[in-house]
């Protein structure tokens, strides 16, 4: 009898639903705000953004170099440069060749020696990555060392083809002298292209050495030579992010230990930064990418630098002496983690040392005599088992012993659960961890059913670092994953669940961040970019939203005393900004129908308009695109009249009331 009511009543539920929504008949729901305080502080860090370079995203990406390989230091040296006309056997007659010399006792120990045997056919080109991108009537910083080793080399011509071969633009640069000498011209193409070429012919025959061939954008973020892509940093500043996560993600770790991320190996001058495998060259099989290596012309003084840029808080992650755990799960010895623990305390010095400190002087020498202020430090990514806790414990009483006001982030493994997460956690509540990264890539359904995962959270233990997470549209690591509404109204639905426990969740950030839509790996991504152009994923716009109308106080909302968690399939979460006065109310609707809000108010006295921001999308499937951003927030004005505060929220949306407190 029971089972035939429980059919009947979903029968019943269905049938409803589906009239519901074929009527256009909305639901009401009165909700109640409640103005005074929870006492409970939205962290100025709430909302911030995870940087790793896998997609392109650092070389070929935000670090705005348009030359892949420019010191032919990958290990096929010769990777992204081409010599069309020279044959490959020898001796060449009709042109010339280019040989690999090294010097071992350098950081960036090849160049190129080129010998011209016909200057009429000679030709290197480099392709860039997968292309150049350039723009018209922007000007290009084009610059190379050169030594003039012999024979009557007298010119040096560096043109930009298109994909048809045709030129765009091209400049002659006099060689004269001996000895290593920098040289440089200044391209001002007339035409815009994606996927350009550089080419590079001679005038004379002769021998030359060669080395970091370099193109640059003038027009970079905050106009710095050699800086970042300007596009992609004001999308990234726009987000208005309270702290910046770097440099990853398992490129912290590295496949083995050899290949970890090693901050100092990435200061200082850029000719000299040795280059190393990018992680993501051959991680995942159906996505090689032989020619990702990183030039870490993006290194930890320019990560600091886009933090302060950002008004963001530095978190860089750190090595603990663990490679990648999926990969060699390569363990330093315990007796031998020193040097880890040493890299720890020298950059928590380069970042705040005063200049008399070694590491502090070494940050004024690249320009920066000002500390960076840096509050937050990161153990291991994404670590897990006895290993981590063992090394972590090392890190932990060295740091804080003699940095006590830093905080730690520790980590609790790859995923929201199981054997790893628990064990991670228990341990890690034993030590007092300050602050303990989760991750989480899971389905839209996940999402929207874990909107509560942490009102249980034991509000005594550790703060959380929601560090990773992204709704996968098929499954993760799928390169079929798209970035679609659904995805991003299900993680909408999630972050209420973050922002209403915002005593517990003090950090939280979607991930990756960045995606070459012609060299990526790892699909979804919340910004996606060509060589010339950027679009936002509507998963982007839900992090704006959020992060940008964070607020500073954590306001009650509920329905019928509950909080909103997803019952009619309905989200929400309220907060105060005490610098704009304003009551700022996220709802998430994930229904199919529209639903009546009546809001009822205590403890509040508010204006006569209400600011209404929709995100929403007619299907779930929509997604942005280089071409059109159909999703994209739209907003307007509404008036409360008579004090009553009452709207209806669409379906399938995401809708941010903004009301002025009196
Ligand atoms: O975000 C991509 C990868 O996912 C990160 O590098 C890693 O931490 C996680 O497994």
């Amino acid at each position: 009898m029971r089972t035939k009511n429980k059919i009947y009543a979903a029968f019943f539920t269905v049938c409803t639903t589906f009239l519901l929504a074929q009527s256009g008949i909305q639901s009401k729901h009165i909700l109640d705000l409640d103005g005074a305080s929870t006492h409970i502080k939205i962290q100025p860090t709430m909302y911030g953004i995870f940087f790793e370079d896998i997609n392109f995203a650092a070389d070929g990406g935000l670090y705005a170099e348009l030359i892949k390989n420019r010191s032919f230091e990958f290990d096929e040296p010769l990777t992204g440069w081409k010599q069309p006309n020279t044959k490959t056997l020898s001796p060449n007659l009709d042109s010339g060749f280019l040989i690999i010399h090294t010097d071992a006792s350098k950081t960036n120990k090849n160049y190129a020696r080129i010998t011209v045997l016909n200057d009429k056919n000679y030709l290197l080109e480099n392709e860039g990555f997968r292309g150049i991108g350039i723009h018209q009537g922007e000007k290009y910083d084009f610059s190379f060392y050169l030594e003039n080793v012999s024979g009557n080399i007298k010119e040096m011509k560096a043109e930009l083809i298109d994909e048809k071969g045709q030129s765009i633009v091209a400049v002659s640069i006099p060689v004269s002298g001996k000895g290593w000498q920098k040289y440089a011209a200044v391209f001002s193409p007339k035409r815009t292209v994606e996927k350009a070429k550089l080419q590079i012919t001679f005038v004379g025959n002769g021998v030359v050495n060669m080395d970091m061939i370099s193109l640059f954008p003038q027009d970079t973020w905050k106009g710095r030579k050699g800086g970042l892509r300007k596009d992609l940093v004001q999308k990234l500043y726009d987000l208005k992010p309270g702290f910046l996560r770097f440099p990853g993600g398992c490129i912290v770790e590295g496949r083995t230990l050899a290949e970890r991320y090693q901050w100092k190996k990435t200061i200082g001058k850029v000719e000299d930064r040795e280059n190393l495998i990018n992680k993501w060259n051959n991680g995942f099989a159906h996505r090689l990418t032989p020619d990702y290596w990183q030039s870490f012309g993006l290194g930890f003084f320019e990560y600091f630098q886009l933090s302060e840029d950002l008004g963001a808080e530095p978190l860089p992650i750190l090595s603990c002496g663990m490679a990648c755990q999926f990969n060699t799960a390569e363990l330093v010895k315990m007796e031998d983690l020193d040097p880890y623990v040493q890299d720890a305390l020298d950059l928590i010095e380069f970042a705040n040392g005063d200049i008399s400190t070694p590491w502090g002087k070494v940050r004024a020498e690249m320009g920066h005599p000002k500390p960076f202020n840096l509050k937050f430090i990161g153990i291991g990514n994404e670590q897990w088992g006895e290993d981590y806790i063992e090394r972590y414990k090392v890190f932990e009483k060295a740091i804080h012993a003699k940095y006590p006001k830093i905080t730690i982030v520790s980590g609790s493994g790859p995923s929201p659960d199981g054997e790893f997460f628990e064990y991670g956690w228990k341990e890690l509540k034993k030590l007092n961890a300050q602050i303990v990264d989760e991750h989480y890539y899971n389905s839209p359904e996940w999402f929207l059913e874990n909107a509560t995962r942490y009102d249980k959270y034991d509000r005594k233990g550790p703060k959380v670092f929601a560090g990773e997470y992204a709704a996968q549209s098929v499954g993760v690591v799928k390169p079929e994953n798209k970035n679609n509404w659904l995805t991003a109204l299900s993680e909408a639905a999630f972050m209420t669940g973050l922002e209403r426990n915002a005593d517990v969740v003090t950090m939280t950030s979607y991930a990756p961040l960045l995606a070459h839509a012609d060299g990526w790996q790892w699909t979804p991504d919340l910004i996606w970019f060509n060589n010339l152009s950027t679009y936002a994923t509507p998963n982007y716009y839900v992090q704006k939203l959020f992060s940008n109308n964070k607020g500073t106080d954590l306001l009650k909302i509920t329905e019928n005393g509950k909080a909103l968690t997803g019952q009619k399939k309905l989200y929400s979460s309220a907060v105060f900004d005490e610098k704009s006065k304003e009551i700022i109310i996220k709802i998430v609707n994930a229904d199919i129908q529209p639903k009546e809000m009546n809001l009822n108010t205590k403890n509040l006295r508010f204006g006569d308009k209400m600011i209404k921001i929709i995100l929403s999308a007619d299907t779930l499937d929509t997604e942005n695109s280089f071409t059109s951003e159909p999703i994209q927030p739209k907003e307007n004005s509404e008036s409360i009249k008579r004090g009553k505060i009452s709207t209806e929220i669409p379906p399938k949306s995401v809708v941010i009331l903004k009301i002025n407190k009196l």
